[in-house]
């Protein structure tokens, strides 16, 4: 398996992207992750958390978001999959037009050109028409839109709950065996 990008952007939120990067790790996966300047923030402000530790964390390569030469950007690297979370309406706006001016935005339109696999987990309410638009748009070219609004229905019991949530559906989407968090199984009801 080649390796997979994880991008955290400046949409709130930045735990889900920190705990998908901590699974893929212990799970034994490989990764390059980016961290936007607006992400730096966000994961100072809501987690406490300074972005250069990433570099310790088993399996992470961490790319300089103004690198465009990075192996992320390149169509011929060995990535199988590339993960934005959270997304940032900028950023989506940014790849709904076509816009790579940085590692990120590069390496999500090469992605789309290669035919990788796009996980997009947008985060902002309520949502501008824009967004919406920009929304449909990355899904009819095949980029999976998942938003990151977690379920009920397993009475989650904690912060940690939710953000499993969203980040066990990411891994099915990448198409990674976990139990990260509880399945429905049609007996609940
Ligand atoms: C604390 C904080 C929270 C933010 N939350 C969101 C958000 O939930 N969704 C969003 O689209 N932008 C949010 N923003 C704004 C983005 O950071 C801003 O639009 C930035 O340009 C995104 O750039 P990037 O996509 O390159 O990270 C937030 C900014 C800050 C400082």
């Amino acid at each position: 398996m080649g390796e997979i990008i994880v991008a955290i952007t400046g949409a709130s939120g930045a735990l889900y992207g920190l705990k998908l990067i901590e699974v893929l790790s212990d799970l034994g996966n490989k990764m390059r992750v980016i961290v936007t300047e607006s992400a730096k923030l966000t994961l100072t402000h809501e987690c406490g958390y300074d972005f250069e530790k990433l570099k310790s964390i088993e399996g992470v390569t961490l790319e300089d978001n103004a690198d465009i030469a990075a192996k992320s950007a390149s169509g011929s690297a060995k990535i199988d999959a590339m993960v934005i979370v959270p997304c940032s309406g900028t950023t989506l706006g940014k790849l709904a037009s076509g816009i790579g001016d940085n590692l990120v935005t590069r390496s999500a339109i090469v992605a789309m050109k290669e035919r990788r696999k796009l996980i997009i987990v947008p985060r902002e309410t309520p949502l501008a028409t824009v967004h919406i638009e920009n929304m449909l748009k990355l899904s009819s070219w095949d980029t999976v839109i998942l938003p990151a609004s977690p379920g009920f229905y397993n009475y989650p019991n904690s912060i940690d709950d939710l953000v499993d949530f969203i980040v066990s559906r990411i891994l099915d989407q990448l198409g990674i065996e976990n139990n990260v968090s509880k399945r429905w199984t049609g007996d609940e009801i």
